[in-house]
């Protein structure tokens, strides 16, 4: 066993390892499509600069508190919460911040494998795509050139009637995800990570750089940064700025936890923690990057000034990712080609993410029951295929029940009411928990020794985990679910 003995003889190889693995979990389709898609539809830069105030006030002290609690915890997410809570002589009820958190996690995989289901389809279109182009001697055309705008943008709708094609990539990516998970930390997990995230680095700076040359760079630049301060007090913006911070960092969900306990006591878990934000936050920054100048460069001059202004919306939601960016690879010089590695690069970041999903629940069953590893991977990974399967029906038989009609969820199919109660419900109460948890109830000695921060750095964190985060939190919480209470 190459990894430092945890209870259950599991831990990374080394810090890259670590480092690797917790980028992995959190830079994912959190990143490359959600990040996207609620920058479109909240206007831009209101919503930018409100993400990077939560990031580094409220996302970046959590990140700290979990790997900590997990680290000193060395057990689950939930296991860590209570050998903290009993060493700290506090009631073992507080693990129930790192439930909530267990529970987000597993209703994200659920929707997560659905979308990373329709990447795995994409992928297959722009393979066959790309064969044809070199077969035909046309490369350097645009990508998907034997079909017009029209059929290209029928790709998505057409997925969505075929509920059995559907299934069948989410099965596919499951299966992987679980294969990832079932071989364990050292064997699986991090293998994972080492692979792939260093690829995943590599295309998505190769595709910024492509959409700077061939794109609207400065258009994408004047919208993600566009400062509107009027809307930076909005309500909803701000709900969705944090639930996105939080979601793209992996907090709340029990994970940060559970990857911690897999870290050996030698590693400095504030500069780690330093390092995961950075490198998470700048990847959905570049995502932004990458993907609008390609997307802009499409748009007529008119409608492109009318999004710029505000009288026009970008296209947010899913439809982004893929309506939006296949039709604007169709028309650029070598389309099909970076179509591909675009979705590639999707597709490492999702995986990377799933098996973090995933572990997080298999980590707690495994101790809990008492079973082997492979058996808890698979049960756990079925139900999550089960309910995103269910989720899928939302784009086509169920696309009408919409069964929970108030707050945040009205008019949302189930698929959506998992995405919503996830990232702005359940993952906000959670960190909420644990900062009110590590700042008011732990042993500070304990977190003196474990959080490698000293002097005027730690107080200035202990002033953001104990009052920053959870006033902000709670308030942002309240007034995102019921907006009434501002109006
Ligand atoms: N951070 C992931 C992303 O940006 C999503 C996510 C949220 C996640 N919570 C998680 C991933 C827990 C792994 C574990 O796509």
């Amino acid at each position: 066993m190459a990894g430092p003995a945890t209870p259950t003889g599991e831990g990374w190889s080394s810090r890259t390892a670590f480092v690797l693995a917790a980028v992995g979990s959190a830079v994912g389709l959190g990143n490359l499509v959600r990040f996207p898609a609620e920058a479109g539809a909240n206007g831009g830069g209101a919503f930018v600069i409100f993400y990077i105030f939560c990031v580094c006030l409220i996302g970046l002290p959590i990140l700290l508190s979990e790997t900590l609690v997990g680290r000193h915890g060395q057990s689950s997410a939930i296991g860590s919460f209570k050998n903290v809570a009993r060493e700290s002589g506090a009631s073992s009820w507080w693990s129930v911040a790192a439930g909530v958190g267990m529970v987000g996690a597993f209703l994200i995989l659920t929707y997560y494998s659905v979308l990373a289901g329709w990447i795995v389809h994409f992928i297959g279109i722009f393979v066959s795509d790309t064969i044809g182009a070199i077969g035909a001697n046309t490369l350097a055309d645009g990508a998907l050139e034997d079909r017009s705008v029209a059929e290209v943008q029928a790709i998505l709708p057409a997925l969505h009637a075929n509920s059995t094609q559907m299934l069948m990539m989410h099965a596919i990516f499951m299966a992987m995800t679980i294969f990832a998970v079932g071989r364990g930390v050292t064997g699986g997990i991090e293998k994972v990570a080492v692979w792939l995230m260093p690829i995943f680095f590599l295309l998505i700076i190769g595709i910024t750089v492509y959409g700077a040359f061939n794109g609207a760079f400065s258009a994408a630049l004047a919208f993600l940064f566009d400062f509107q301060p009027a809307r930076l007090l909005d309500p909803s913006v701000q709900l969705s700025a944090l639930g996105q911070a939080l979601f793209s960092l992996s907090l709340g969900s029990a994970l940060m936890i559970t990857y911690g306990a897999y870290a050996s006591k030698e590693i400095n878990l504030a500069k780690t923690s330093v390092q995961i934000a950075t490198a998470d936050t700048s990847v959905a920054i570049v995502a932004g990057l990458a993907i609008f100048p390609i997307i802009f460069a499409t748009l007529a001059p008119l409608s492109l000034q009318a999004i710029l202004d505000g009288t026009e919306q970008v296209q947010g939601g899913l439809g982004l990712l893929f309506v939006s960016l296949p039709v604007a690879f169709q028309s650029m010089p070598g389309g099909s080609i970076i179509g591909l590695l675009f979705f590639i690069m999707v597709f490492f970041a999702a995986l990377t993410s799933s098996v973090a999903l995933l572990e997080a629940s298999v980590s707690w069953a495994i101790r809990r029951f008492n079973q082997p590893r492979w058996l808890m991977t698979i049960l756990l990974g079925g139900v999550a295929f089960m309910i995103g399967g269910w989720a899928s029906f939302s784009f086509n038989s169920q696309a009408d029940f919409k069964p929970l009609n108030f707050i945040i969820f009205a008019d949302q199919p189930v698929f959506g009411i998992i995405d919503e109660l996830t990232a702005k419900i359940l993952l906000p109460v959670s960190a909420l928990l644990v900062s009110v948890f590590v700042g008011w109830v732990v042993d500070r000695k304990l977190i003196n020794r474990e959080n490698g921060l000293s002097g005027g750095m730690q107080r200035i964190w202990l002033f953001l985990v104990r009052w920053v985060c959870p006033v902000i939190i709670g308030l942002i919480l309240l007034t995102g679910l019921f907006p009434d209470l501002v109006t």
